[in-house]
């Protein structure tokens, strides 16, 4: 069982090895051990102290020992940049894909690209991953963004150079941009979603007048101590760089990690632990109260990506329409399911889908839930039982080829918003 440290940011220390992490310095002229000492910045160096992230690994070898990079061939639908030819503003939404026998670096499928990407350090990718075995003796590394994994089906082990983590459905992880990891299935066959954020790391939200605590509180994050793989042999590494991938051959496992400190590191926290505020009066508020987590962009108070959950909570408020309303907005919306059901469709969108509502569409509640929820009685309601994020970004999503042509894209999503009955006015 992984053993893990808590809080968001900390500025963490950690050894496999009794002795092997260096006291009072970095860069010591020996580290313990003869390990290779390496700084990997999050951050430029001269980040402000709040937003600065970096850590320091003690190392068997020093990650720079590779030969060059050659193109890799696997992994044929992840990152294969996007269609060129305009793009109609229509809404649309993909049922869930296959597990296929892949690992899980080749299962990965891009399906949806904002912004400008990795060259300029905006916007985020929406992937899936459908794997059906274990990655053995390779790990990946994406050097364009962070990696948020939303997990619907099966657990995963995410073995990484700062430490082990298992994450479950329900739970979701973070691997910053640049570490390296292999992933493997405790449990068999896994699906779920990747957010890869080519712009700010995720940090957690200001609170303003909600105040100290509440939504995810920076406790409970959990970040894996110091654990490594000693494995000498063919051993391959594949590196995501300005949206292509690239594969190289180590001779060993680059998960050698004996010790480090710093507060760069991965994490996975349990959606469950979201305190979650909602309304206790009237109306529906925005969405953005349930935002887990915030990539800021330049533009104050847009986002370059917010990660926003709908979890379990308890529907209250009086004389209020209370699923999401009907809404255009400024923002991009991407949405998925990890289970259950969402208050705004009563059909269509299953745990494993995928929706997109980009810049300005309207959308909304469909026919049978605004129908039910119109003339439903008011009476304390707690919707349970489900887990829906979005991802939202001020970037507009454009569609990778794949996922305009799949089959599981839905041809008939616009029937969510037909038979609407037309408002009476008074005679005149
Ligand atoms: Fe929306």
């Amino acid at each position: 069982m992984p053993l893990y440290m808590t809080g968001f940011g900390n500025h963490f220390a950690s050894e496999a090895v009794p002795g092997a992490l260096p006291i009072g310095r970095n860069s010591p002229q020996k580290p313990p051990y003869g390990l290779y000492a390496e700084q990997l910045s999050g951050t430029a160096f001269t980040a402000p102290r709040a937003e600065n992230r970096r850590s320091w690994l003690y190392r068997l070898r020093p990650s720079a020992a590779h030969p060059a990079f050659t193109r890799y061939e696997g992994a044929r639908l992840f990152a294969p940049g996007t269609v060129d030819a305009p793009f109609a503003p229509n809404r649309l939404r993909w049922g869930p894909l296959d597990i296929e026998p892949q690992d899980w670096l080749d299962s990965l499928t891009t399906m949806l690209v904002a912004g400008e990407g990795p060259a300029t350090q905006t916007g985020v990718a929406m992937h899936l991953y459908r794997a059906g075995k274990d990655m053995q003796n390779r790990a990946f590394v994406s050097g364009d963004g962070e990696l948020l994994i939303l997990p619907e089906q099966g657990a995963l082990t995410l073995l990484t150079e700062l430490g082990r983590i298992d994450v479950k459905p329900g739970e979701i992880a973070l691997i910053p941009r640049g570490v390296r990891f292999r992933v493997t299935l405790p449990d068999g066959a896994a699906r779920g979603y990747v957010a890869e954020n080519h712009g700010a790391p995720f940090r957690l939200p200001d609170l303003g007048p909600i105040g100290a605590n509440g939504l995810a509180n920076p406790r409970d994050f959990e970040t894996p101590v110091a654990w490594f793989e000693d494995v000498e042999g063919d051993y391959e590494l594949v590196h995501k760089f300005l949206g292509s991938l690239w594969t190289t051959e180590l001779g060993r496992s680059p998960l050698d990690v004996v010790a480090w400190h710093g507060n760069y590191a991965p994490w996975k926290y349990d959606l469950a632990r979201f305190n979650t505020i909602g309304s206790i009066s009237f109306d529906h508020p925005d969405p953005s109260i349930f935002t887990v987590l915030t990539s800021p962009s330049d533009m104050p108070g847009t986002a370059n990506v917010d990660f926003v959950i709908f979890p379990p909570r308890w529907m209250v408020a009086e004389d209020t329409f209370r699923p999401p309303w009907f809404h255009r907005n400024t923002m991009s919306e991407c949405m998925g399911l990890i289970t259950g059901q969402y208050d705004a469709k009563a059909e269509g969108f299953r745990p494993g889908a995928l929706s997109l509502h980009n810049q300005m569409s309207g959308h909304g509640p469909d026919v049978a839930t605004w129908t039910a929820a119109s003339n439903a009685a008011l009476q304390p309601h707690k919707i349970d039982g489900t887990m829906a994020f979005m991802i939202e970004s001020r970037w507009v999503f454009r569609p990778t080829d794949f996922a305009l042509q799949t089959s599981a894209l839905d041809d008939d999503y616009d029937q969510a918003w037909t038979g609407f009955p037309k408002a009476q006015l008074p005679e005149a």
